[in-house]
């Protein structure tokens, strides 16, 4: 295999809610999360983010670990209603202080911060307003990220504006099932218009207050789009539909300046009755300093054969390739290591001198990770994701893909969105009891990955 460059960077991500706990802490306002979790039946378990893995009060240790580690970089997200309790006017100054310590911290360690702006916890305070189904809130986003900018962005070069702004727009606008449990499906499109609008001029805002140059990408949920084997036309027009909301959507306005069609789901009004306003569409394709993408498995689209309104079925992979069987993650996602290769090189293809370099923002696996009687936690699945994983990496930039980064998901064991403290997917062991970090044996083996791929590279 063709080895990664040497300035290829190695990292590992977080968000804010998952990890930092201390909800209610230092003046923070309340988040959507907040509320949606204290609702009953809304999280597995009734778990909530209140302390998660108590990195608020622990994150010297987890630099510590992140050195450790080797990492090059560090994603995490910086939470809004922290910084601004009500969303917009305010600023807590001890909220931003927090950042500023663990920025100085990251630095101190030979780690390159990335923090992302906005990973789904936004303040209840523009909820009640609308939340991303009201444009105002894209205006905010922007004055936020100024704020974080001037107070960070002399020692920050590299930002993300948004984390999956497709996984937000339909869990949590569409189905109902994460933050801010709203269930408008169709209806809930204009939250994929304001949020990239809020990038678009987060992006402007980052660039004019930040003191140092400002690197500016956004970490999209991105999946390759497969279908059944002996596939109909039916089912092909079926996944280009599906392959336009979940990627085109967000790529498309990116990267080439428009939306794609979305007739297939009624929509042939190109202001998306009067939400796209003359000149958003600049703003949102402001040029790109790199693109997050985020990957955990393919999707298999059919035909619909019931009607549920959508242009589209997903189907189970073991339906979809009979005889074949992926391994699966303790969620039951399908471990498809090929898949990561395809949409580097399809993203290559389809947007050509257009696409900036890439990144991968977040890849992992959750696991039913339990420590031996001797405290070990051998993770040998999480250990053959990541190796599989970073090769279907390694081909994609021998094929010619500007890839420079790889973020694992993620450094920590935490709370997992719906799923509450159900699903593993850290590099390190956390104890929900006592707050205890354990590394994994897949903690040790990337540590020797990046190592060896800092001896070797070109
Ligand atoms: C992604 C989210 C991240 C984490 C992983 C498993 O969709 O961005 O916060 O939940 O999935």
């Amino acid at each position: 295999m063709s080895p990664l460059p040497v300035s290829f960077s190695w990292g590992a991500s977080t968000a804010a809610y998952q990890i930092e706990g201390a909800v209610a802490e230092d003046g923070k306002g309340a988040s959507v999360w907040d509320t949606f979790s204290a609702r009953p039946g809304a999280i597995r378990d009734g778990h909530t983010g209140e302390i998660a893995c108590d990195h608020y009060h622990r994150h010297t240790e987890d630099v510590a670990l992140m050195k450790d580690l080797g990492l090059d970089s560090y994603r995490f997200s910086v939470s809004w209603p922290r910084v601004l309790p009500e969303g917009r006017g305010r600023v807590e100054p001890r909220g931003l202080g927090f950042y500023d310590r663990l920025v100085d911290e990251l630095l101190a360690a030979g780690i390159t911060p990335t923090p992302t702006l906005f990973h789904w916890d936004l303040p209840q305070a523009l909820e009640d307003e609308g939340g991303w189904l009201n444009r105002d809130t894209a205006r905010h986003f922007a004055e936020y990220a100024a704020v974080v900018a001037a107070r960070l962005g002399d020692r920050v070069t590299r930002w993300i504006t948004l984390n999956e702004p497709f996984v937000h727009m339909v869990f949590g606008y569409a189905f109902g099932t994460h933050a801010p449990g709203r269930a408008l499906m169709l209806e809930a499109l204009p939250v994929a218009h304001h949020q990239l609008l809020g990038h678009g001029l987060a992006t402007a805002a980052l660039r004019a207050h930040a003191p140092a140059p400002a690197q500016v990408l956004i970490a999209n949920n991105c999946t390759p789009v497969r279908t059944p084997e002996g596939a109909t036309d039916a089912d092909h027009a079926a996944a280009a539909a599906y392959d336009a909301l979940h990627n085109r959507l967000f790529t498309d306005p990116l990267l080439l300046g428009g939306y794609p069609d979305l007739s297939a789901y009624g929509l042939t009004d190109p202001t998306w009755g009067g939400v796209v306003r003359d000149g958003d569409l600049t703003v949102v394709g402001a040029p790109l300093d790199g693109l997050g993408v985020n990957y955990y498995n393919p999707t298999w689209i059919a035909a619909p054969t019931v009607e549920t309104g959508l242009p589209f079925d997903i189907l189970e992979p073991d339906v979809a390739v009979p005889g074949r069987s992926y391994p699966r993650t303790a969620f039951g996602w399908p471990v498809v290591p090929d898949g990561l290769t395809e949409l580097l090189t399809g993203l290559d293809a389809r947007y050509g001198a257009a696409l900036p370099p890439v990144w991968i923002t977040e890849n992992g696996c959750s696991q039913t990770d339990r420590p031996s009687e001797g405290g070990e936690i051998r993770d040998e699945a999480r250990i053959d994701y990541l190796r599989t994983h970073i090769e279907a990496v390694e081909t994609a930039h021998a094929r010619g893909v500007d890839v420079r980064g790889y973020f694992t998901w993620s450094l920590l064991d935490n709370f997992e969105w719906a799923e509450g403290y159900h699903q593993r997917f850290g590099l390190v062991h956390v104890d929900y009891g006592t707050g205890r970090r354990t590394p994994k044996a897949s903690y040790h083996w990337y540590r020797e990955h990046i190592a060896q791929a800092r001896r070797t590279a070109p």
